[in-house]
């Protein structure tokens, strides 16, 4: 909600700012509106973007009222869209806005809207790469792909951007590599083939001023000021590194999941934010330019499609061939908290891998707590010493939680401060400790955070630990007088000690705006993932953080959406004339539900569910064999809106196609989207129901598939054929789905529908739901 409220409370203030005022200059005050226009509305698109541009200044000048005459017009326009949509945006009053709508071929004005990216804002540490294994690797490493990048930026220096043994610039390549303050066209390579920045939406002030106090630490240009977008370009394209470590911690190769795919960087994210005006211009300029995947680690919180521009974008950028990737948001474990929810985008939530960092508390009475920390521990003065321990809670200042000034100096000088999970930052929580003479920190998980366990590179000794050890922590602090600690490093161990599971942090289904697609699509890694990190800033990435090193590690969905961008690029790099939909279906009829040993995904201390996983982990080198895939044109998508009962205008708004839903459900009678999941909702009486789905060839030419189904609980599943018998490669076949429910006595079920051949297992989640009355 954070984004949101921010953005309320402008307004809010904005508003009482105003209050004072006449109406008329309320009226009057100027915000950014995304303005989209009818592609063959009243006058044909214009040919050239000198016209186009002129065209979208007539609509500005015909809003404005005459005693705006002497104001040009061309000066409000921010930038002119054609790829991703039709339609421009501007500063605009509301009076404007109001007689903007009533223009013929005007079709929607939407306000700007401010999105985030999506990082739990724990700036963490230590060097293994993402796990590659040679099978996928070997099958093109996303060779000729381009993969766009919409994030903070880039900090193109970076060893993981190094181009040696980089195939050359791919000749469809139309970008460019823009200038700005310490960056120009030397920082490009055959790596990082194109960087840009938009700054209009967001209009970066290039001095500190109130309303932007961090105007002077950001760069003007493509380079990247804040860490995230270095981090997330990395993971889906970068060059291999080996002995890629943080501060001598952790040596391992870091590699991006296409270590040979181009990187293109689109600068839209800010220090304050990503505004969808901005968002919109990259996405437009990133289908001209020739990329072949779309990544974008940022939104904000479920809307219609019709009002996203996001969704709005990405659907030209489908129809070009060009697959989006997103993150699902980091909202979770609240049920329909995924966000980038349209069927024709990739929404990719966050799994923890099954790599710990142990460090241990040793408590005063003898008794150990579990806590994890990617502090180099063994190299740290107060590190194993014991220490006095001290949690300084009940004050009104917010010192249990480590505020920024919250800790009186004389109580916590040379001491271990015990800080509770939440509000502020978990890094700065550590730099509060350092500033107030603290030696070390125990940052200890409310109800809220529970067991959840991204681990951070504190400026100081400190570790994490879950709910259930801070109770015990608490209590032993408590029942003593003088209370002692310790902190036992353990360094880096991998497998073994836990399953595959789900981030609590990870944003859940089912999609509010589109319950019949399950969502998120899939999970990939996204807890303290290592990648490349701009070597002017700290690895906590605190301004006080005078420690410099090339990687560093991060949370969030932010991290996961790019591991999928990178496994895009492979599957393409493998097949090149599949659409984003069959790429898509191949990733997610592929994915795991269970690790390794065969134990389920787990979602805490229960078997993980699809508004969890959605279909489940990734697993690349299966995702490039997959055997059958269900593709999905552009036509199938719209009848799919018609049956989300979106009018004509909306359906509109979203395609630039005007259909006639009455006529397309007709013929389309009983139509259901070749989704490679599977989600049916049961009303009042409805005892049936019947889906579709066509399954294509893409494996042996002659092969035979048979239907192997897990029934969810309260339905009966009958399939029909049971038997798909293929004759050669691309052919098509259809099967049947009849669900039978036999209970309301349940809300909603699971179970799966799996296409078995020799040698693959071609798998759809199935969701049940039943709507009670
Ligand atoms: C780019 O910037 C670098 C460093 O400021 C400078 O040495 C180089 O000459 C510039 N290159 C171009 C092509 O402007
Ligand atoms: C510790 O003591 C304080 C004050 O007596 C009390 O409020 C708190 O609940 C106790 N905490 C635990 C974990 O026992
Ligand atoms: C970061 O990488 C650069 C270039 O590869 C290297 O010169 C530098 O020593 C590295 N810095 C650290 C802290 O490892
Ligand atoms: C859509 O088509 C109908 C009939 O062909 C037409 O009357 C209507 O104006 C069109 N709407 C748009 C938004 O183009």
């Amino acid at each position: 909600m954070e984004a949101e409220k921010i953005w309320s409370l402008a307004v809010i203030t904005f508003s009482l700012c105003l209050a004072s005022l006449v109406m008329a200059e309320e009226d009057s005050a100027l915000r950014t509106y995304i303005v989209q226009l009818h592609p063959n509305g009243p006058t044909r698109i214009p040919a050239t973007s000198e016209l186009l541009h002129r065209w979208h200044i007539s609509f500005v000048r015909d809003s404005m009222s005459s005693s705006e005459e002497s104001e040009d017009p061309s000066s409000r326009i921010l930038y002119s869209y054609r790829s991703a949509m039709e339609g421009f945006a501007a500063r605009l009053s509301q009076l404007e806005v109001a007689s903007l709508r009533r223009l013929p071929g005007v079709i929607a004005v939407r306000p700007d809207r401010k999105l985030q990216v999506h990082t739990t804002y724990s700036y963490k540490f230590l060097g293994l790469g993402t796990s590659a294994s040679g099978a996928w690797a070997r099958s093109g490493f996303g060779r000729g792909m381009i993969i766009g990048v919409l994030d903070t930026g880039v900090w193109p220096e970076s060893p993981s951007f190094d181009d040696r043994g980089m195939p050359p610039v791919p000749r469809k390549w139309k970008g460019v590599c823009q200038e700005g303050q310490d960056f120009n066209s030397s920082n490009c390579n055959r790596k990082l083939i194109g960087a840009r920045f938009f700054t209009k939406g967001h209009r970066v002030a290039s001095a500190p001023s109130p309303d932007n106090p961090n105007a002077v630490l950001e760069y003007v240009s493509p380079r990247d000021s804040h860490g995230h977008g270095t981090h997330t370009s990395s993971t889906a394209g970068g060059v291999s590194v080996p002995m890629a470590s943080v501060l001598g911690n952790g040596a391992g190769v870091a590699r991006g999941m296409a270590p040979e795919a181009h990187i293109a960087v689109y600068k839209v994210c800010w220090l304050t934010g990503c505004y969808s005006s901005d968002i919109l211009a990259a996405m437009d300029v990133a289908i001209r330019d020739g990329v072949d995947v779309l990544s974008l680690s940022l939104g904000g919180f479920p809307i219609p499609l019709y009002d996203d521009s996001i969704a709005i974008g990405s659907f030209r950028a489908m129809e070009h061939g060009i697959s989006v990737v997103c993150a699902a948001g980091n909202n979770g474990p609240i049920m329909s908290s995924v966000a980038n929810e349209a069927p024709w985008i990739a929404t990719v939530g966050a799994s923890t891998l099954d790599r710990r960092f142990p460090a241990l508390v040793r408590l005063g009475n003898g008794k150990f707590l579990y806590g994890e920390s990617m502090y180099p521990g063994n190299r740290l003065a107060n590190s194993g010493k014991k220490l006095e321990l001290v949690y300084v809670a009940g004050g009104d200042k917010g010192s249990e939680f480590c505020f920024r000034g919250s800790l009186p100096r004389d109580k916590v000088r040379g001491k271990m401060v015990v800080c509770d999970r939440g509000v502020n930052g978990r890094a700065e929580k550590g730099e509060v400790v350092k500033e107030a003479g603290g030696a070390a920190m125990i940052l200890a998980n409310t109800e809220i955070n529970d067991e959840e366990d991204s681990v951070d590179v504190h400026v100081l000794p400190a570790t994490q630990i879950g709910f259930r050890e801070a109770i015990r922590l608490k209590a032993y602090i408590n029942s003593t007088r003088r209370a002692t600690a310790r902190l036992v490093f353990g360094g880096t161990v991998i497998g073994k000690s836990r399953a595959l599971s789900v981030a609590l942090f990870s944003s859940r289904g089912p999609s509010l705006t589109d319950p019949g697609i399950l969502k998120p699509d899939v999970i990939a890694p996204g807890v303290n993932i290592i990648a490349a990190w701009p070597q002017n800033l700290g690895p906590s990435s605190l301004p006080e953080d005078s420690r410099r090193v090339n990687f560093t590690v991060m949370s969030g969905t932010s991290m996961a959406c790019p591991h999928v961008s990178g496994i895009v690029a492979l599957i393409r790099s493998a097949h090149p004339k599949w659409s984003p939909a069959a790429v898509k279906s191949a990733i997610m009829t592929t994915a795991d539900v269970t690790d390794h040993s065969g134990k389920p995904i787990m979602d805490g201390d229960k078997p993980a569910r699809i508004f969890a996983m959605g279909a489940g982990h990734v697993n690349p080198p299966r995702a490039i064999n997959p055997g059958l895939i269900y593709d999905i044109s552009s036509n199938d998508y719209i009848t799919h809106l018609c049956t989300l009962g979106y009018g004509t205008s909306d359906i509109f708004t979203i395609t630039h196609r005007n259909v006639s839903c009455h006529e397309l459900l007709r013929k389309n009678r009983g139509f259901s989207l070749n989704y490679p999941s599977i989600s049916v909702t049961f009303k009042d009486k409805a005892t049936r129901k019947m889906i579709r789905r066509r399954v294509t060839n893409v494996g042996d030419p002659h092969s035979v598939y048979t239907v192997e189904v897990e029934e969810p609980e309260g339905v009966r599943v009958r399939v029909r054929p049971r038997r798909l018998v293929f004759e050669h490669k691309n052919q098509v076949l259809s099967y049947r789905v009849w669900f039978i429910s036999r209970t309301m006595g349940v809300k909603s079920s699971e179970g799966q529908l799996t296409w078995v051949h020799s040698e693959n297992r071609v798998r759809s989640p199935v969701s049940v739901t039943w709507k009670h009355k």
